[in-house]
This record gives structure tokens, C-alpha cells and sequence, in this order.
């Protein structure tokens, strides 16, 4: 049986359609960022984010279908992104594709965004072996999963308060430079080589959860402590270069660490975990791939991380997640909401 799915994703900053077939993979993946649009505010503005949304819906589920060269009666399924995520990005996919199956007389599956992120390896890599980690890290979320099979998986660890990306993004934002954080601190770290100036503190939370918010503090008070940040005007008084790149490559040589001690923990407790697969905004991270491969090769560990278009949100993840739903006949209703 060849299913055809179109998957629609719309639950933050980025409008993302694409068509996926059983039989041949991806055909098309559509994607309209709104990065340049946030910029200015230092991160993701929601008002702002759900009237962009609005806008290039259409437009970009219609790029998904001509690129694919298919209509709506090749499509089995709409599969969309109805939970977590911001509720004025979310409703605009949600309804948008609600109407559109709807009026086409086609099924309609929601998805876990997720779910979405901890399947988008497959995208690539379609014989990922089970039971697998998996590393989930982007500005909204940082988990660690044991993934048993599709659609099958449990939560071993989640960020207790920050998300990684957002660590990234927050300390970007101390140091004066643009959002999003994360791909300007891997540029600042790599010209000094990834050395560990500062040092910052590695317990990021007892287990297998993760806490990032901590070290945030730990790096805005070292940055006090230096006498290089005001804490009452809130400004950096040292703006050089040479500062940026030491606080950025200390803070990703630390998240790196982080993420590999807390999969050599989740290992002691599964030691039948075949692979590891590292997902999400964070996994466009080259440094950290690089440590978490290094990691796995030492422990004779498969590891997989998508290609960089599917680590950050797009539809071909949330088409992926409709495609394995649908052949397992977990079709929603149209009583389908967001969060349920
Ligand atoms: O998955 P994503 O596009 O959106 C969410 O679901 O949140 O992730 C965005 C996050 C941002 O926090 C951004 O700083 C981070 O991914 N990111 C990176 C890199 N590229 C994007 N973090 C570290 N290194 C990168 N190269
Ligand atoms: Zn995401």
C-alpha cells in the first residue's frame, strides 16, 4: 500500500508543508521562516509569529502540492502539527488543514510537534534500529527519549525549566548579538577552537533531566563576577570580541558535555539501546554532532542526526509522524483541537 501525506506544520515561527509518500520518501518540503522577523526582539514575538503564519499558509501548502505534483485527491491524509507550540501559530495550520481535509473529503491526523522532532532522523535514515535515544534539542524543548518503535517511545529526562536553544539564544542575547544564539555562538566558538575558557559548572540537574536555566546564571554571574556585566542596567561593559568568543565556546563545550553525560547515564540504565539519534534546532549544532558521534563510536553505538532542513521545524517531519499513524489507522476526528 502507498499512502501519500501531506504534513503541515505551523506551531511556532516557521510555516512548513510537505508531501511524503510510503513507497518514495519526501517529494516536496515547502518552508517559510520568519528568523529575520524576530530578530529585532531578541526571539520569537507570538502576535507576530501567528499574522505571519497567516500569511504564507496558503501559499507555502500550495508550493508542497506543485512541487510534489500532486492535488488534494492524491493525498490520503492531513497530518498537522495540533500540540505544543505557540496557540496563534498552532490555530493557523490547525484550522487551515481542518478546512482543507474537510472540504477535500480527506482523513485527517493531528501530530505531536514532538513526536515529530524524535521520528525526523528517519527522514534520512530510514533503518534506525529500535530500541534507540534519542536527544531532542530546539528553543522550546530538550529531552531524552527512549524510542522503543514508531509512535512508541518514553520521556527519560526533559529540561526542567530552560530549553537548550533557548540557553543559546538567552546568552546570545546578553552578549549583545542577534537571535537566534545558537549558529552565532558555534561561529564565535570555532575561532577559538572549541577551548573551555570558563569552565561553567556541569550540573545541569540531578537524573536524567536536564536544567539549562542554571547555567545561564552560572554564566551571567561569572560574567558579574569578572566585572564585565552591570546587573542593575543590565549591560555588558566589556563588548570586545575576544570576550564573546570565550563565553561562547565555554557555554557549547559545557551543553555538549552535558548531553553526553546524561546519555552515558541513560546507557547504564538501557544498556540494549542500539543507537543514538540527536534531533531539533540544536542538532544544526556541527560541534556537538561531532562530540555525540565521537561518543557513540568509542561505545561501538550507531548515531544518526538529520539533515539540518529537517532538524529545524519544517511539515516533512510531521508528515513522516501522519504516514506511520496512518498505516497503524490512527486517523483523528474532525473534534480534533489544539493540545488534545
Ligand atoms: O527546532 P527549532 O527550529 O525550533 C523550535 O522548535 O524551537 O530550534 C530553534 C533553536 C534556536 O534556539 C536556535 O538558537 C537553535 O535552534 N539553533 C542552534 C543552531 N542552529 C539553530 N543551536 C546551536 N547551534 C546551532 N548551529
Ligand atoms: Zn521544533
Amino acid at each position: 500500500m502507498n499512502l501519500t501525506i501531506l504534513g503541515i506544520e505551523t506551531s511556532c515561527d516557521e510555516t512548513g508543508a510537505a508531501v511524503y509518500t510510503t513507497k518514495d520518501g519526501i517529494l516536496s518540503n515547502a518552508l517559510y521562516s520568519q528568523i529575520d522577523e524576530h530578530t529585532l526582539f531578541g526571539g520569537v514575538l507570538p502576535e507576530q509569529a501567528s499574522r505571519s503564519q497567516l500569511k504564507k499558509i496558503t501559499s507555502i501548502v500550495r508550493k508542497a502540492l506543485t512541487d510534489a505534483n500532486v492535488t488534494m485527491e492524491n493525498i490520503d491524509a492531513v497530518a498537522v502539527t495540533n500540540r505544543p507550540g505557540l496557540p496563534g501559530s498552532l490555530l493557523v495550520g490547525f484550522c487551515f488543514s481542518k478546512a482543507l481535509a474537510w472540504s477535500t473529503n480527506t482523513k485527517i491526523i493531528g501530530v505531536n510537534h514532538l513526536e515529530g522532532h524524535i521520528f525526523s532522523a528517519f527522514l534520512d535514515h530510514p533503518n534506525i534500529p529500535f530500541p534507540h535515544l534519542c536527544i531532542t534539542a530546539s528553543g522550546g524543548h530538550t529531552s531524552l527519549c527512549l524510542v522503543h518503535g514508531f509512535g512508541d517511545y518514553e520521556f527519560l529526562g526533559e529540561t526542567l525549566d530552560d530549553a537548550a536553544g533557548e540557553a543559546f539564544d538567552k546568552i546570545a542575547k546578553l552578549l549583545n548579538l542577534p537571535y537566534p544564539g545558537g549558529p552565532v555562538i558555534e561561529k564565535l566558538a570555532r575561532e577559538v577552537n572549541f577551548q573551555d575558557f570558563f569552565k561553567y559548572t556541569r550540573k545541569s540537574s540531578k537524573g536524567l533531566n536536564f536544567s539549562f536555566s542554571g547555567l545561564k546564571t552560572a554564566v551571567l554571574y561569572d560574567l558579574v563576577d569578572r566585572g564585565f556585566y552591570d546587573l542593575k542596567t543590565k549591560k555588558l561593559l566589556n563588548d570586545s570580541h575576544e570576550l564573546k568568543q570565550h563565553v561562547a565556546s565555554s557555554l557549547l563545550v559545557c551543553i555538549a558535555d552535558v548531553f553526553k553525560q546524561k546519555v552515558k547515564k541513560a546507557l547504564q540504565e538501557q544498556p540494549e539501546v542500539q543507537a543514538l539519534t540527536f534531533v531539533g534546532g540544536v542538532a544544526c549544532n556541527n560541534y556537538i554532532r561531532e562530540q555525540l558521534e565521537n561518543f557513540c563510536k568509542n561505545r561501538n553505538l550507531a548515531f544518526y542526526t538529520p539533515s539540518k532542513k529537517y532538524c529545524t521545524d519544517n511539515g516533512a517531519m510531521i508528515a513522516f509522524v501522519g504516514s506511520y499513524k496512518a498505516e497503524q489507522g490512527k486517523f483523528s476526528d474532525y473534534y480534533l483541537d489544539i493540545f488534545k
